[in-house]
């Protein structure tokens, strides 16, 4: 059957214009998805920067202004992969040019930029979603379906930890990671965000949150990010941080469920711990990005003697996008995460719906974002709820 070809337009190409760039590229080696991508074109700013990763990147052809890709009849998606100050503008063109959207987390830096790109989606009638991709890794997947199917009971906690140490050294370039105009917050919405995505996906909707912010190192030489997570400073010349380097919180969730969430970009030796911990009436389960396809679970069910937490492999048929990849025991890595999320896009296309994580969630994980940051703001404890926007659809 000849298959849906979805052409692909997308803005920016550094970080995750390369982890975008592969999962197009892998996606149909491992799923029969409805539709598949083409990688049609990617724009940047800079002509010889954009040509060359067009060419080492696989896109067919490259524009030197976003607007064009907006423009032309022969791209059907969007992917946005820019920093986050750019999200709301380009999602909005997007959606009003007729284009499907895929964005980059977090989906927006405030509430009111969320609400409009949900808005503009849902006038467009284009599918949309967003890029927590943590959620594909199989482990995750599978705790989700363990609470759903009722093996842990009754959730009482979530404890959640982002940790990072990239910016640790007070010479750490300024970029726009650390530019509240560019990025919105700091680690909260960059690193937090992934992690209240996760506890919203598993446990379920925040009620209350309370919480702290701190920037511990106030000014730091200009810079620009230069791949990775790698920078480069620019001069001597100095600017001043305004977005926080470490945050952490504490929520209520609607059904009674307790959470504890750490988010820092200044925990030494923790490249890139992302971890949560579930317990529930009937069990616990545990997860850490950086062993990815292993998830503790603790099943209170257990032989008395024999209890405690046992650690399962989740490569095998029975655990969620495993089985799109090797035998059982031959792991994969953080890149898939995005050739999963991407499978579901090229499906939700194919079909006409948007699927989950989609702009809805983001304007919901952006309300848990700002009530974080206003409880920082007045040290008082602030309803998620009170930020919910006037909707107009
Ligand atoms: N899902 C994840 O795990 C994950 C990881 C890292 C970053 N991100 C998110 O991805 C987005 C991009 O982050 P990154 O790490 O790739 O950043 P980056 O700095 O590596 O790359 C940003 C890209 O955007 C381009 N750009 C900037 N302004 C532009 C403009 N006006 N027109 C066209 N291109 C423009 C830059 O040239 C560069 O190619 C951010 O929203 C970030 O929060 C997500």
């Amino acid at each position: 059957m000849h298959k849906n070809r979805i052409r692909v337009g997308m803005i920016g190409y550094k970080f995750m214009g390369k982890a975008h760039s592969h999962a197009y590229r892998d996606l149909p080696f491992f799923f029969d998805t409805e539709a598949v991508p083409v990688q049609q074109a990617v724009a940047g700013r800079d002509r010889i920067g954009v040509e060359k990763a067009a060419k080492q990147l696989g896109w067919a052809s490259f524009e030197t202004d976003w607007r064009r890709l907006l423009e032309r009849d022969d791209i059907d998606l969007i992917d946005i992969v820019t920093p986050n100050n750019l999200h709301a503008e380009i999602a909005v063109a997007a959606a009003e040019a007729g284009k499907h959207v895929v964005c980059e987390k977090p989906l927006a830096m405030t509430v009111d930029q969320a609400r409009r790109m949900a808005e503009a989606v849902h006038k467009a009638g284009t599918v949309h979603m967003f890029c927590h991709n943590y959620r594909f890794a199989p482990a995750v997947q599978f705790a989700k379906k363990l609470i759903d199917e009722g093996r842990l009971g009754r959730i009482y906690h979530i404890r959640g930890q982002y940790l990072q140490d990239w910016i640790m050294d007070p010479q750490f370039p300024l970029v726009w990671r650390q530019r509240k105009e560019m990025t919105g917050s700091g680690a909260l919405g960059d690193i937090g965000a992934h992690m209240l995505d996760l506890a919203r996906f598993l446990v379920g909707e925040f009620a209350d949150v309370v919480g702290m912010m701190e920037t511990f190192i106030k000014k730091r030489p200009v810079g620009e990010m230069s791949g990775g997570l790698n920078a480069r400073a620019d001069g001597g010349k100095m600017g001043d941080v305004d977005v926080d380097d470490a945050s952490a919180f504490m929520a209520r969730f609607e059904n009674g469920a307790l959470g504890v969430f750490e988010a820092t970009r200044f925990a030494g030796g923790n490249r890139n711990g992302n971890r949560f911990e579930i317990n529930g009436e009937k069990g616990s389960i545990r997860w850490d990005l950086e062993n990815m396809n292993d998830l503790e679970v603790y099943l209170e069910e257990d032989e008395a003697g024999l209890q405690g937490f046992r650690t399962v492999n989740c490569t095998e048929e029975e655990h969620p996008y495993a089985g799109a990849y090797w035998p059982p025991g031959h792991i994969i890595g953080y890149e898939h995460t995005f050739i999963n999320l991407f499978s579901e896009l090229m499906n939700g296309i194919a079909g006409g719906y948007s699927p989950s994580p989609n702009f809805e969630d983001g304007l919901r994980n952006q309300m848990v974002l700002e009530a974080v940051e206003k409880s920082a703001q007045s040290g008082k404890w602030i309803r998620v709820s009170d930020l919910k926007p006037v909707s107009h659809y």
